[in-house]
């Protein structure tokens, strides 16, 4: 007879506008599963929650309200930054882990998020063969970063992607309209840390040559002062105005950011963002020209107003996905998203090992990058073009969107506290 227990789903890393339609997905498709899974569970502030024995138990929300998490931005159960030391160097947090699968009848864990999640999940899928507990641990992709390997592209990404080439489309013309007399210069700064897919992405927004943004500044590219403000020029000489988009994780020519704070996280990530004003007053000292600038910072993770329907379809697939490989025990797999081709765009999910997912980050390869280093390529058209494509309409109400209530009733505790 096939296992029958109950299920754990939590969120991890930066949240995006569709992580929710993965949770809503994975809650309605473990609902289907009467008789294999007893009850859904979801993890307070991700790993931390499973620790702390922190646990919703969503046996008694609204169909409706999991529905509307198709259209709800953030992580609705809470997310976490928190890495997990090697069981070899600590196997505390596993014992206390497995003591609260144990607790809870817990067969099966899914952790949404992105390449430093994969590592979380990874190890959490080693412990149950370890410790001698019967446990099938499946990653959801997620990443505005789009960084995740072997995947075609991370839920999340198309819609940060089509905020960004939206916005820089639109504020272009906004700056084109006033530059005779005011602004000549706007610089749009994109998140992405270390990998340049969403700066990229903003080139979608020139339909033709000579079409906004005029520069792209990808981390994949080191810094050049000199070559940077020539083109920036040469480009106000011709035209009277220039769209700069710079992703927070550009680094000059020594590997140094342009925008680096000393905040660290968990994961020994420096806290980036300010590229675009350092970039806005070195124009403007250097050439005199009369700057605007935007760090569109979580406004670019949470657009769930103007999201891909292309991405919210593959966010919705892989939260399916995965709990269908969850109770079919493939442990240690991320749903992964294969283009099937290109033109048409047409994509299936198919099983990644986690092995090749966890602590790797997928750049943007050389053949995306103009010759020029400042801008995309054909190739690089027609990998994103797809990822934006669609709209994917919120609920509305009183001019705001609507989003999911739901009651997040926490689980009664079964242990004592958690002192790590
Ligand atoms: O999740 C990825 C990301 O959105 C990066 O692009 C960004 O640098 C980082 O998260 C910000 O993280 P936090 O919200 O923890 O400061």
């Amino acid at each position: 007879m096939s296992t029958r227990g109950n299920l754990l789903y939590a969120q991890s890393g930066g949240v995006t506008a569709v992580i929710n339609a993965s949770a809503g997905a994975v809650i309605e498709a473990a609902r289907r599963q009467r008789r294999r899974i007893g009850t859904v569970f979801a993890a307070r502030n991700g790993i931390l929650g499973a620790l702390r024995e922190e646990l919703y138990d969503l046996g008694g929300e609204d169909l409706a309200q999991i529905r509307a998490l198709a259209h709800t931005p953030g992580g609705v159960f809470g997310s976490c930054r928190w890495k997990l030391p090697a069981l070899e160097a600590d196997r505390a947090p596993y014992e206390r882990l497995i003591e609260v699968f144990r607790a809870h009848d817990i067969r099966w864990f899914l952790y949404n998020g992105g390449g430093d999640s994969a590592d979380t999940a990874l190890k959490l899928s080693q412990i149950g063969a370890e410790l001698g507990y019967p446990l099938t641990c499946v990653a959801v992709p997620k990443t505005i970063d789009n960084d995740l390997p072997v995947t075609d592209c991370s839920p999340g990404f198309g819609s940060a992607a089509k905020y960004t080439a939206v916005s820089v489309l639109e504020a272009s013309l906004d700056v084109a309209s006033m530059a005779e007399t005011s602004t000549k210069v706007f610089v749009y700064e994109a998140m992405g840390r270390h990998a340049g897919w969403l700066a990229a992405s903003a080139g979608l927004a020139a339909r033709k040559p000579g079409d906004a943004p005029h520069v792209i500044l990808m981390p994949e590219v080191a810094f050049d002062e000199t070559r940077f403000l020539a083109r920036v020029e040469a480009t106000v000489e011709k035209i009277g105005w220039c769209t700069v988009v710079v992703s927070e994780g550009v680094r000059d020519g020594e590997g140094r950011f342009l925008a680096e704070s000393s905040t660290r996280d968990a994961f020994g990530h420096a806290q980036l963002g300010g590229a675009a004003p350092k970039l806005a007053a070195l124009i403007t000292d250097r050439l005199g020209y009369k700057h605007h600038w935007a760090v569109s910072d979580y406004l670019q993770r949470s657009a769930r107003h103007v999201a891909s329907a292309t991405d919210l379809a593959q966010a919705q697939a892989v939260g399916r996905a995965a709990v269908d490989y969850a109770l079919a025990g493939r442990n240690a797999v991320m749903p992964a998203i294969k283009r099937v081709s290109a033109s048409p765009y047409r994509w299936e999910i198919v099983p990644a090992p986690l092995e090749q997912i966890a602590n790797r980050e997928k750049m943007m390869p050389a053949s995306f990058i103009s010759k020029d280093g400042f801008g995309i390529t054909a190739a690089a058209r027609r990998y994103l073009a797809p990822l934006i494509e669609g709209e994917a309409a919120s609920k509305w109400r009183d001019g705001l969107p609507l989003v999911a209530q739901l009651k997040l009733k926490r689980a009664r505790r079964k242990l004592p506290a958690w002192k790590g």
